[in-house]
């Protein structure tokens, strides 16, 4: 079976227009698409023509910007590691300014494991052993600022990843830079900021801002992420100063919340998130299903994305989940990273309980329209077995749930009220992983002078926490980093 079969409902979006299928097997990846395989031609079925003969990573014959789309499948595993990067410089040439670089590739070790399970032959012709989706990320795209990634799946089918990159428009001044760099840098640079700003490279690659913050100590992982790593060069000026200094102060890291809050608030982070195709899809099976939003949304996201990674395995907890909205915006999120952790929401689903009217804004019976059965179904039909809701007060199920669910290593706290969000702030506590992210919804809004004070008396009285971000909501780490 041609693996186009396998990719197409979801990449093929992306291929309209005039462009290239090159490795060409016999299915193109649409109609119109110009189909191109190396001169000892393909075994192409006379239904649809090979168009063009050729080396399909030496396109001296095709001028720059030509193409709206570049689809190549099962291809790229067959060079070096070392020749990937100059290949998709190449690609990229062709495209034209907001083109598509649209790949399906094996990863090769999931590949291997899955040969081995099933007995099939290893195909002799790769020869890229570390090849998946964040390996491509970390040398590829990282190392290419001319290269957006609008969409990703680590894990299509059993042993394959998907990618699509989009070319931002000035890769031949990109080029030329390349063309007259040195030898790639192996220390830390000495030059400065603007130099360095400019400093990502093609050929000849130099130290990121991002490797700075690891090789300084101050980065929890080494883990290179898209995000993380796009923003840090991004902000240079910004974050440079601050970076040689020790990120963790407080029990809170200082460079990651203001990443996040900053980043969201007055820098570029939220056009990355916004336009990010997961965080789209996310958004948009959850809409008109959660009072969230949207900066706040972003910011569960890049918890998820970027940050729940560096923790212990664990799950996530939701106190106040209403219509279901932001609980399966995280599972969905979670899931679609291939993150095997699950997401629990517990509610009454039939509105607040008592209030302290002295205190909360709320009433009870607020929020009283939420049906669980038609939520289960919702959670059902999105085919979401990672989400769990739980029907009750907080005080009655909380603690038997986490007992049953183990270490959490996120609990969003959204629910309003004195007595609930207090409750669920130390009923949580025991249950997180070290430097867990508490996230508190409400208490900066001006109907939820109850949320804020709980979180006035148990978290920064009693516990002396200190928030690692105010916006858009606020976000404690527990218990805290060291
Ligand atoms: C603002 S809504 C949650 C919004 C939701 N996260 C969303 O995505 O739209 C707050 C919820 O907290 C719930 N709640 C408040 N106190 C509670 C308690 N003690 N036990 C159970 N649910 C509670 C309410 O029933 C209400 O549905």
């Amino acid at each position: 079976m041609s693996e186009i079969i396998r990719c197409r409902s979801k990449l093929a979006k992306y291929c309209e227009g005039m462009g290239l299928n090159l490795g060409f097997s016999g299915d193109p990846i649409a109609p119109t698409a110009i189909t191109v395989h190396l001169p000892q031609s393909c075994a192409c079925p006379d239904s649809h023509p090979q168009n063009l003969a050729g080396d399909a990573v030496r396109f001296h014959w095709l001028s720059d910007g030509s193409f709206d789309y570049v689809f190549s499948c099962h291809l790229l595993e067959d060079f070096p590691p070392s020749d990937t990067l100059n290949i998709v410089l190449e690609l990229s040439r062709v495209l034209k300014p907001d083109g598509h670089l649209v790949l399906y590739l094996p990863d090769v070790q999931l590949y291997r494991a899955h040969c081995e399970r099933t007995g099939k032959d290893y195909n002799p012709a790769h020869q890229n052993p570390e090849l998946s989706l964040a390996w491509f990320e970390k040398e590829v795209v990282f190392n290419l600022d001319n290269l957006r990634v609008v969409h990703s799946d680590p894990l299509v089918e059993e042993c394959s990843f998907e990618i699509v990159v989009q070319k931002v428009g000035y890769v031949r001044k990109k080029a030329a830079e390349a063309a007259q760099a040195g030898p790639p840098a192996t220390e830390l640079p000495q030059e400065s900021a603007g130099s360095h700003r400019r400093g990502r490279c093609l050929k000849g690659r130099k130290t990121s801002l991002a490797d700075i913050v690891r090789q300084c100590g101050n980065a929890v992982t080494d883990t290179p992420d898209y995000f993380y790593d796009q923003f840090l060069e991004e902000n240079f000026n910004l974050f440079m100063p601050r970076i040689p200094t020790a990120s963790v102060m407080l029990g809170r890291n200082v460079l990651d919340g203001a990443f996040r809050s900053w980043g969201l608030e007055f820098g570029c982070l939220k056009e990355l998130v916004f336009s990010d195709p997961l965080y789209q899809e996310a958004e948009r099976l959850v809409q008109g299903r959660t009072l969230i939003p949207r900066p706040k949304l972003a910011n569960l996201y890049l918890l998820i994305r970027c940050f729940l990674p560096r923790l212990q395995h664990s799950n996530i907890i939701e106190f106040g989940s209403y219509r279901g909205g932001s609980a399966v915006f995280m599972g969905f999120v979670a899931r679609s990273l291939g993150m095997s952790l699950q997401v629990c929401g517990l509610d009454t689903f039939s509105g607040m309980p008592q209030v302290d009217a002295r205190i909360d804004l709320h009433g009870a019976g607020d929020f009283g329209d939420a049906d669980i059965e038609e939520i289960r179904e919702f959670v059902t039909r999105a085919g979401l077995n990672n989400v769990h809701f739980v029907s009750g007060l907080f005080q009655d199920a909380a603690e038997e749930l986490l007992n049953r669910i183990g270490p959490i290593a996120l609990a969003h706290i959204d629910c309003d009220i004195e007595s609930a969000v207090r409750y669920a702030y130390n009923v949580v506590k025991p249950f997180m992983v070290p430097g867990g992210y508490i996230v508190f919804d409400d208490p900066l809004h001006g109907s939820c002078m109850g949320a804020l004070q709980a979180v006035e008396d148990c978290v920064v009285r009693r516990d002396g926490l200190h928030a690692e971000q105010a916006y858009p909501h606020l976000v404690y780490r527990y218990p805290p980093l060291v």
